[in-house]
């Protein structure tokens, strides 16, 4: 198949420079793999953003298309997991990576990356989530699946205004969590609080007495986006029995603790990986998604945008400015 499509190319002419720009490909550029997708949307992230920068971390072979999140229609499946027609979602494993991904309008990938899209989504409202849904998806899940229920006390999140964070407070809020919401943006208040937050602080108020060991215990559960500092002070704020996820290093990529708030309130902290997520996990998170943790304030959470407006955005995430999520739309790209 030779089939020509657009996409966002970044190349690396000499060292350390890296160029991005919307070129035409065609099938053959792309690496091997079963399945071939025609992309109707995807979506713009952290990881993303790395990628095209050409961060080592996350991409190290040039000419590269980012996009770690895909949703689209199934071209050709050679080992017949997937018929033609079928609407399904490819998000991370090495997409968008090393794997050319979600920034171009045709992806080939192995299938077992691939999963239906689930009965109550569109594949617009997918990558309306993305990998950010899905991650704060999976630590709402920890939270619940170790036993935080609203009656314990408050949840904080972190990065609150970021896609993750964002999608977090509205899952939580949504199951029936009071939510405090941490954000570097206060002037996001009255957003954070349309997303259901009950109260929104600043980094600073969280931060307060961070040097102390512990601090006045607060939350029973913590979704943090961040790592760092931030991580620190809520791990030393979670109440007895408190859950962590870490899922997050815009902060930073240490964390310093003492090991009193485990031993002392039996705190856990538990990591967050979407990117090797088990299917069969992904899969579950992705219906309750679809299902009893669907939103109806999704369209209020992100920027729709073609591959023209992806430079923008990523400079702007990469200061941290980034005030909604991207949603890229591939098909009036
Ligand atoms: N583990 C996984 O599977 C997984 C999956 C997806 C993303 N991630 C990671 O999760 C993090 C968030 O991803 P995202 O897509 O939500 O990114 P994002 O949209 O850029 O959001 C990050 C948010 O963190 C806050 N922030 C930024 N710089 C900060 C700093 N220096 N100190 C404190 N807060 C800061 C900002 O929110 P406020 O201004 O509201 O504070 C920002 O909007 C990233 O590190 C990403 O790599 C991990």
């Amino acid at each position: 198949m030779t089939m020509e499509f657009k996409a966002l190319l970044v190349e690396q002419p000499e060292k350390k420079v890296f160029n991005r720009s919307i070129v035409t490909r065609s099938l053959d550029d792309l690496p091997e793999g079963e399945l071939v997708v025609k992309v109707h949307y995807s979506s713009l992230n952290f990881k993303d953003a790395l990628s095209a920068v050409g961060n080592p971390g996350v991409t190290r072979n040039f000419p590269h298309t980012p996009g770690i999140d895909a949703a689209g229609e199934v071209v050709s499946c050679t080992d017949g997991l997937f018929q033609p027609g079928d609407q399904v979602i490819v998000t991370s494993y090495d997409l968008g990576m090393e794997t050319d991904g979600g920034f171009g309008q045709m992806i080939r990938v192995p299938s077992k990356w691939a999963l239906k899209l689930p009965a109550g989504l569109s594949l617009k409202e997918s990558m309306m989530l993305g990998t950010a849904g899905l991650t704060a998806a999976l630590s709402v899940r920890e939270l619940v699946e170790n036993g935080v229920t609203p009656e314990k006390g408050p949840v904080l999140v972190t990065g609150a205004t970021g896609g993750v964070g964002s999608l977090a407070v509205a899952i939580l809020a949504k199951i029936g969590f009071k939510v405090t919401a941490v954000t570097g943006k206060l002037e996001e208040t009255p957003y954070l609080e349309s997303l259901g937050a009950a109260q929104v602080i600043d980094r600073e108020t969280l931060l307060k007495g961070n040097e102390r060991p512990m601090l006045k215990p607060t939350w029973a559960g913590v979704v943090d986006c961040v790592g760092g500092d931030m991580l620190a002070a809520a791990i030393k704020s979670a109440r007895y029995d408190g859950v962590v996820t870490c899922c997050g290093l815009v902060g930073s990529i240490d964390l310093a603790v003492s090991v009193f708030p485990f031993i002392l309130r039996g705190v856990r902290l538990v990591g967050i990986d979407s990117a090797e997520c088990p299917m069969e996990r992904r899969t579950q998170v992705w219906q309750r998604l679809a299902s009893e943790w669907k939103l109806d304030n999704l369209t209020t959470m992100v920027d729709e945008i073609t591959l023209d407006g992806l430079e923008e955005k990523v400079q702007s995430m990469l200061k941290g400015g980034l005030k909604r999520r991207g949603l890229v739309n591939l098909l009036d790209s």
